[in-house]
């Protein structure tokens, strides 16, 4: 897979994409992950990604041309099953889109910074636009790392334990269940004696149970 991002605030994804489970998977093989800074798309006197609106609001809004022209060269060079701009206004990004993105090939993901982009972008460009919740943020760069790192996490072969990005929470449309660690008994509260049975069936039939409670108690909308 691989996954292109294109902003005006690079630094912003530097470590979000470069630590942990994302590194990893860049190192194996399993995603590539290319920053593009829009900037050097900018061809104009001033090189600038950013102009006043038209009709005389406050803010600034990000320039039409550098996102086409940073966009077409990658066309250019290989396919893209979908072209993602992160806004507050776009459809809510949950488990499921990020299952279906990381079946996809390449994608392209735009973040929005600014007043948001002259929507001849988003007519003419865009496939699909996201967001990560009914709240705003300073850009779109920390949406884009949060969708490329929901993504990548469950791409094949990246998390060690094969069957642990299956069993993550959502992944049914249910929470996960409680874990616990060492030591069976901290400060008194002990482990639930089920888990420490050795009985994998009975272990199993706990979780389920718990998920459901969890699931019924503090998310029920998710049950519906
Ligand atoms: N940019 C600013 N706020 C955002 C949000 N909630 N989701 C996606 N992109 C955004």
């Amino acid at each position: 897979m691989r996954i292109d991002i294109l902003t005006v605030v690079p630094e912003l994804l530097q470590s979000p994409l470069n630590e942990s489970i994302l590194k990893r998977a860049q190192q194996k093989g399993l995603v590539e992950i290319c920053v593009h800074n829009l900037r050097d798309y900018a061809f104009d006197k001033h090189r600038q990604v950013d102009d006043y609106p038209f009709g005389g609001e406050a803010g600034m809004v990000m320039k039409a041309e550098p996102i086409f022209l940073c966009i077409e060269e990658l066309q250019r060079q290989r396919s893209y099953d979908e072209i993602i701009y992160t806004s507050p206004d776009g459809r809510r990004y949950d488990q499921h889109e990020a299952n279906r993105l990381s079946t996809l090939g390449n994608i392209i993901i735009l973040c929005g910074h600014y007043k948001g982009v002259d929507y001849r972008v988003r007519e003419h460009l865009i496939t699909s636009e996201l967001s990560i919740g009914d709240y705003v943020l300073t850009g779109g760069e920390l949406a884009a790392a949060i969708i490329a790192d929901s993504v990548v996490r469950i791409l094949p072969g990246a998390i060690g334990d094969g069957s642990s990005a299956l069993t993550d929470c959502f992944q049914d449309n249910l929470l996960a269940p409680p874990v616990y660690t060492r030591p069976a008994d901290f400060r008194g509260w002990k482990v639930p004696d089920v888990l420490l049975s050795g009985n994998f069936a009975e272990i199993e039939k706990w979780q389920e149970q718990q998920a459901f409670e969890r699931t019924e108690r503090l998310r029920p909308d998710l049950l519906r």
